[in-house]
């Protein structure tokens, strides 16, 4: 190592930087204020909001928010957070916490029950009920999800083409698409972009084509394993085919932002993605502001099927200071903030009265429609596996990885999966 390198190094460590490690007493000291950090997925209209909040919260209270950005891969997200509270870490105050996870986290975590005492009928009873483990809110609300299907609105109009009812009018609809626009001579234009990476979203993908199947939910609510089936085996061959025909190769690596970067670049008919999508397509830097609309996810057999996901903020037991943690997770959930997430970042509210309100509804139309999508949503089967979701969904995301990238036939994987999946639930046959 030169001279240099060392320098740099030594400065790096002295500021901190090198292990973005906080030393929650000397900055406390250095400021005269309280830090609370916060860690977040930094999604671009999300993090605005939250640094403009934690700025407010600074004027009110001796607080000095410290926003940390977590992967946006909720399965790293997890990975990162196990890390934070197996060494009983105090340098996260507040966790952004996925609807999957209040079980996995829940020991970590204060019971919010008290504080939010007040607001809890206005939150979503299912939300409140699924962050609510041994009788303890763990986490409150923040924003709801759905998985929903984008489309370019200009394109079926100007071929004549209608909104597909089915998986298998996506399939040719989206070929259709693709055929005219790349023969008018856009060759990187795709029919149908989703989330195809080996990770959580992966699992929401592929629970809504199985069960909009007939083929189940993976594991039913009497804790039945429900993936081998032939319903679930057509399904998975269906999305097996659309890669490289009317689905770019790389969506076997894609996230959210992934598809949506090429949807919003005007390259996609179609993208299966959650409602963040829709403020970013429609600001003025978009390609495609005005000319595409949000459907429900096409539907099969098995009706249709939408996978509920959502996140939560919950405060760390470790943290040293609770009640200042607490008040701004108030804050950032309180009726107020969602509102403004809804209107500036298309996130959509916990709260049940905000579907009711009409500047909501004006610049959302779509609203009312996915108040009753979360109330049907699918969720995963987090209820049934408890502490143990994220080893069966990555054993289910895999599987599913395996099959799309043709490693292996999905009859056997599905045999395999099958049989390994009572061992995670902790039943053993
Ligand atoms: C969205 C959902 C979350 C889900 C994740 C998967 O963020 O809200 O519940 O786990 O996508 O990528």
């Amino acid at each position: 190592m030169t001279h240099r390198k060392i320098f740099l190094l030594v400065i790096l460590m002295a500021t901190g930087l090198l292990f973005g490690c906080s030393n929650t007493a000397s900055d406390e000291a250095a400021s005269g204020r309280t830090v609370i950090r916060i860690n977040i997925d930094p999604m671009a209209r999300n993090l605005a909001l939250t640094e403009d909040l934690a700025r407010q919260f600074e004027k009110e209270t001796s607080a000095s928010i410290e926003i940390i950005r977590g992967p946006s891969d909720a399965t790293e997200r997890l990975a990162q957070y196990m890390n934070y509270v197996g060494a009983k870490s105090a340098d996260i105050d507040i966790y952004q916490v996925d609807v999957i996870w209040p079980a996995t986290l829940a020991d970590h975590l204060i019971d919010l029950t008290e504080a939010f005492a007040p607001e809890k009928d206005e939150f979503f009873p299912a939300i409140v009920e699924n962050n609510t483990i041994g009788g303890k809110l763990v986490c409150v609300p923040w924003f709801a999800d759905a998985g929903v299907l984008y489309y370019r609105d200009d394109l079926l109009k100007k071929y004549d083409l209608p909104v597909p009812e089915t998986y298998d009018d996506l399939t040719t609809i989206a070929a259709a698409v693709q055929e005219k626009v790349r023969a008018e001579g856009n060759a990187d234009f795709w029919g149908y972009v989703w989330q195809g990476k080996a990770y959580e979203g992966l699992t929401c993908n592929a629970l809504e084509w199985q069960k909009a199947e007939g083929g189940g939910t993976i594991v039913e609510h009497d804790g039945t394993v429900n993936v081998n089936n032939p319903a679930v085996s057509s399904a998975l061959k269906r999305a097996a085919g659309w890669v490289g025909t009317i689905s770019p190769p790389g969506v076997l690596t894609y996230q959210e932002d992934e598809a949506r970067n090429l949807f919003q670049s005007g390259n996609a008919a179609f993208m299966r993605n959650w409602p963040y999508a829709w403020a970013l397509g429609q600001s003025p830097e978009s390609n495609i502001r005005g000319k595409f609309a949000m459907a429900p996810l096409p539907g099969g057999p098995g009706g249709r099927a939408s996978a509920l996901g959502g996140w939560q903020l919950g405060v760390s037991k470790y943290s040293k200071n609770p009640d200042l943690a607490t008040k701004f997770v108030m804050l950032l959930t309180s009726a107020e903030a969602q509102k403004r997430r809804a209107l500036e970042a298309s996130m959509l509210p916990t709260r049940t009265g905000l579907y009711d309100d009409a500047e909501l509804i004006e610049a959302m139309p779509f609203l009312p429609a996915m108040k009753a999508a979360f109330l049907n949503a699918t969720p995963r089967p987090a209820r049934q596996s408890g502490t143990r979701y994220n080893q069966l969904s990555s054993q289910y995301f895999r599987t599913v990885h395996r099959i799309l990238s043709k490693q292996i036939e999905a009859d056997e994987a599905l045999k395999q999966l099958e049989e390994s999946l009572p061992a995670i639930m902790g039943s053993g046959n």
